[in-house]
């Protein structure tokens, strides 16, 4: 199987960034996620080398949904990123890890009105989802005496080659504004005497390994820029979202690089904003690009059956990483302690959780696996522990992060305790 640079095998055992998986699986116990730093800054560098060499003002803004470690944070507003926020959570991690505010952008299509005060009160940028919203935050703005900035949301009506469910810019979806409304709304947000419209903004979808439907969506986005600017909107930044996918098939699936999409989009994006008489900030939301190959879910076997098919009873299931069961999603699986030993059986790799569908891989050709043995679920640093829950009350597992010749915790297992610590004894139990 094709595997990134930072992955090697060695004596048998899979490495990650020169690690051992099978000695941190070893320490740390399993499950346990392993995420490498300086993969994550690699490949937020080459995203921003390969925008920043085709278009002078370029502010890569990663998707705090696709994994929401501090620690990660913080490694990125290092290296200069910024970050779309989909919650107040996301926005105080953000600005935590030390992101300035003026590279965030607070992004949701159902924000409450306490999103709305705290985007204002830290003086961070809204991609407003409807008109409904634009007034409430211009109430909000005017309450605290301070000016929102904002950009709406488009809705290009683009259908995506991906998943259904991670399609957002087809016209059926629940995000952002139709395009055709678009200028009505920026016409009604320059009546808003709070608001300061200074960008558009808008995401087609995620895990898309085409070109094609960035460049169009670069398109669409021009063509309304200037309109706005005759309209008399001064447009400080163009935000083209995220969306490109990483090669989960590592074999057969297509990859496209961040010099591939730039290539592609940016000469689009530079002859329309050209065309306008403007140069604002081209602002693009990778999550998963950034993250996901950064990252592997190790899990250790508990037991093996033969049923029907034959199965690896494995300590981690879709309580820590859910993409399988809810995408029919696609992950690498390597068995970490015996990474050069032949495949010469099928299993299929099933969690510890009390449904069906818990299935993690399904008819993977592996080694004669015993209790004990750990399999490295690959790809798994974009919406996995982000997406993880304690279902079955299953305690989190921890998560570890090495850069260069270190290796730590950055976020510790939970316990059974945390399992209760938020509950609560209602007064009739009391
Ligand atoms: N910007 C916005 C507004 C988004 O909604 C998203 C992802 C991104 C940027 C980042 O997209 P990316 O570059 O990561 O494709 N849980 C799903 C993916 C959901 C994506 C949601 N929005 C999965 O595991 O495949």
């Amino acid at each position: 199987m094709r595997l990134a640079d930072h992955f090697t095998i060695r004596n048998g055992h899979l490495y990650i960034s020169g690690y051992d998986c099978v000695a941190l699986a070893e320490k740390y116990g399993t499950p346990l996620y392993v995420t490498s730093e300086d993969r994550v800054i690699e490949r937020f560098k080459s995203y921003k080398r390969a925008l920043g060499a085709r278009y002078p003002n370029v502010q890569v803004l990663f998707a705090a949904k696709a994994n929401g470690n501090l620690a990660l944070l913080r490694a990125l507003a290092q290296n200069g990123a910024g970050a779309d926020v989909f919650s107040s959570g996301e926005l105080h991690l953000a600005l935590e890890a030390g992101m300035a505010p003026e590279k965030l952008l607070f992004n949701g299509s159902s924000k409450t009105p306490a999103d709305l005060r705290l985007a204002v009160e830290k003086d961070v940028k809204v991609s407003l989802d409807s008109l409904d919203e634009l007034h409430q935050l211009d109430a909000a703005a005017r309450a605290a005496g301070t000016p929102a900035k904002v950009s709406f949301r488009v809705n290009p009506a683009l259908s995506v080659p991906t998943h259904p469910k991670i399609a957002t810019g087809l016209a059926t979806s629940k995000f952002g504004i139709p395009h055709k409304e678009i200028p009505a709304a920026y016409r009604e947000a320059l009546t808003c005497k709070h608001i300061r419209p200074v960008g558009i903004h808008c995401h087609i979808g995620s895990q898309i390994l085409d070109i094609e439907p960035f460049a169009r969506t670069a398109e669409v986005m021009v063509r309304i820029a200037k309109e706005l600017t005759e309209m008399g909107v001064r447009l400080e930044f163009i935000d083209l979202g995220g969306g490109l996918g990483i090669p989960y098939h590592h074999d057969t699936d297509p990859a496209p690089t961040a010099e591939d999409y730039a290539a592609g989009v940016v000469p689009i994006f530079r002859a329309g904003v050209e065309a306008c008489g403007i140069t604002p900030e081209l602002w693009v939301e990778p999550g998963r690009y950034l993250v996901a190959d950064s990252t592997v879910l190790l899990s250790r076997v508990n037991s093996t059956k033969s049923a029907h098919k034959r199965f690896a009873n494995v300590d981690a299931g879709f309580n820590l990483l859910i993409r399988p069961a809810m995408y029919d999603a696609y992950h690498e699986v390597i068995v970490a302690n015996k990474a050069d030993a032949p495949l010469t059986t099928e299993y299929t790799v099933t969690g510890p959780i009390c449904e069906t569908g818990d299935i993690l891989a399904s008819d993977r050709k592996l080694p004669a696996l015993t209790a004990g043995d750990i399999i490295a679920v690959l790809d798994a640093g974009a919406y996995g522990y982000a997406m993880s829950s304690q279902y079955n009350s299953r305690p989190r597992c921890p998560e570890v992060l090495i850069r260069g010749t270190q290796s730590g915790l950055m976020r510790r297992g939970e316990t059974v305790d945390d399992l209760m610590t938020a509950m609560e004894r209602p007064a009739w139990q009391r």
